[in-house]
């Protein structure tokens, strides 16, 4: 944490108010330069009272999602955020962190996002101040082929977070799409850098439409929100603390006892188990009714000739088929 946020953390913590000569011995700096710190903060929507011969108080934060707001709601030992206003993607701020050596658990975080981007090269709609755009840099020590069994975990802590917050539990559509209410309400991406038998990390990245309001007509029928689902604006930081939380120890687990041990609860969680769905998968498409998946990750569909196994596609329930919803943007 820089200086500012520190301020903010002391001021947040503290029973009594803070004088300025109290925070520039903390700081090791003069009491002008505590003075520059706090103008900053008030400038970028702090609200900090200060009277005379008694010290600074802390009052509102701005609804950003940068460390020293995220500070108080962060649970794990994942904890170096690299917060910005803007950026194309945090999966590419994320990848060349990690190229330079940023380690495990570092999160990157944007308020929006110029080319936020989807599975299968589609755009994730990625406006300013409103939602969560997260990637984490994880380095598991894994084969690669063990990387698409660790995106359905992520799947499940998304669901275990929308469940903190709402008390329901989210559906997850085979391979990474959190559902409420039918609707997409968070999109996992992971890309990663590997050789052929170790990973030299991971690119997790997260997108969760926390509080949008309204969406584009192309997205409208087929996207919500926390805010939507749950009749009211969600804290944004308290929110991703928990969800940061959660991947943290569904990831421990996942390293300890692998998805197999997980399979089960994923399932219960499947948005269309016992559907007919139809898949479109790099080697053509296929059709059948959702049966589980392995413990490779693979999609279990009942085929006309016997059970099928899918281990990468874009599945549409036969009645998204039907009235031509197949080219979803998110
Ligand atoms: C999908 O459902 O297709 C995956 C969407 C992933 C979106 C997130 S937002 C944060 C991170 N940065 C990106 O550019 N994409 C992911």
């Amino acid at each position: 944490m820089g200086p500012a946020e520190r301020i903010v953390d002391w001021l947040r913590t503290a029973a009594t108010p803070l004088s300025g000569e109290e925070l520039a011995r903390r700081l090791g700096c003069s009491r002008a330069a505590v003075w520059k710190h706090i103008a900053a903060l008030r400038q970028g929507g702090y609200e900090i009272r200060g009277r005379p011969s008694v010290g600074y108080t802390l009052g509102t934060v701005p609804d950003r999602l940068g460390p020293a707001e995220l500070a108080p709601h962060l649970a794990g030992s994942w904890r170096h955020v690299e917060w910005r206003a803007v950026v194309d993607s945090t999966q590419n701020l994320a990848r060349d962190l990690a190229r330079d050596g940023a380690p495990e658990g570092t999160i990157v975080i944007a308020e929006s996002q110029t080319a936020g981007r989807g599975r299968l090269g589609r755009q994730w709609h990625s406006p300013a101040g409103c939602n969560l755009y997260c990637s984490l840099v994880l380095r598991p020590p894994l084969p690669p082929i063990a990387v698409p069994t660790f995106a359905l975990v992520v799947g499940l802590a998304v669901a275990d977070a929308v469940q903190a917050l709402l008390g329901a539990r989210a559906a997850l559509k085979w391979p990474n799409d959190v559902l409420l209410d039918g609707r997409k309400v968070a999109g996992i991406l992971t890309e990663l850098d590997a050789e052929i038998e170790r990973v030299r990390y991971v690119i997790v990245g997260i997108g969760v439409n926390v509080n949008t309001e309204a969406f584009p007509a192309d997205l409208a029928t087929r996207a919500t929100s926390l805010r939507l689902a749950a009749g009211h604006p969600v804290d944004r930081a308290r929110f991703t603390g928990g969800l940061l939380a959660a991947l943290e120890a569904r990831y421990r687990r996942f390293l300890a006892d692998g998805f197999a041990a997980m399979r089960p609860e994923w399932e219960a969680s499947a948005a269309l188990t016992g559907k007919e769905v139809r898949v479109t998968a790099p080697e053509g498409e296929v059709s059948g009714r959702v049966v589980g998946v392995d413990d490779d990750g693979a999609l279990r569909l009942a085929g006309p000739r016997g059970e099928l196994r899918v281990v990468a596609g874009e599945v549409h329930s036969t009645r998204d088929f039907v009235s031509g919803r197949g080219s979803e943007r998110e």
